[in-house]
């Protein structure tokens, strides 16, 4: 088991299950839903799907969900919270987001995922989303930021400036963009406020 590997296992065993929904699925729900560019429900990745709060609601709506993560204990809870569902229309992988089997998604997930991401893979493992998402698509993503005072970087954690979620973004159209800030814990353990962005956004044609 690698570092990583490791470290959110311990995590999760830890952690307490949230059951609802992430709030920034439910807007890429409502965004989708109002627009009638793709059919929905299609098929949808959850990356980093955790114990599969999100990737339970996305069965539940009728989706097709390719659920990854890199934590054995997250994919155990996850298939387990959503055994009452369909399962044929549940894909598992044991993954981290760079080793990934991507397949064409009309709606990629990714709550409070991608700031773990290595910042060595974070390029590549953005082009796989890029490309992996159908025209008329929709990513919805949340990423930390830097709040004034605080260290510019963290260990085990990518903070990213607006600059650079412009940039990462300029390929598609932002259609929700939320600032927010939230109580997170850290490498070591420790609860540290950080600033966070929500965004929806669509691959346009
Ligand atoms: C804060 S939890 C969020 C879980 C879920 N998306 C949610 O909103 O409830 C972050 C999840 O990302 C997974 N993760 C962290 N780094 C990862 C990586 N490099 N590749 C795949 N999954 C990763 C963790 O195992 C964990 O389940």
């Amino acid at each position: 088991m690698t570092k990583q590997e490791q470290e959110w296992s311990e995590r999760s065993r830890a952690s307490v299950v949230a059951n609802e929904p992430s709030p920034g699925l439910l807007k890429a729900l409502e965004i989708l839903g109002s627009n009638n560019t793709v059919v929905i429900p299609g098929s949808a990745i959850d990356l980093g799907c955790g114990f599969g709060r999100d990737t339970r609601k996305l069965l539940t709506d009728g989706w097709r969900v390719l659920a990854v993560d890199i934590c054995e204990t997250s994919i155990l809870r996850m298939e387990e919270s959503c055994a009452d569902i369909r399962e044929d229309r549940l894909t598992t992988q044991l993954a981290s987001f760079a080793e990934t089997n991507w397949r064409l998604a009309t709606l990629i997930n990714a709550s409070l995922t991608l700031p773990y991401c290595p910042k060595d893979e974070f390029g590549y493992v953005w082009s796989q989303i890029l490309a992996a998402l159908i025209p008329g698509g929709v990513i919805v993503a949340d990423f930390f930021g830097h709040l004034p005072g605080a260290p510019m970087q963290e260990p085990m954690v990518m903070l990213f400036s607006e600059a650079e979620l412009e940039r990462f973004f300029s390929p598609l159209k932002v259609e929700f963009y939320q600032e927010w800030y939230g109580d997170f814990i850290n490498a070591s353990d420790e609860i540290v406020r950080r600033v966070a962005y929500t965004i929806v956004a669509r691959h346009t044609f």
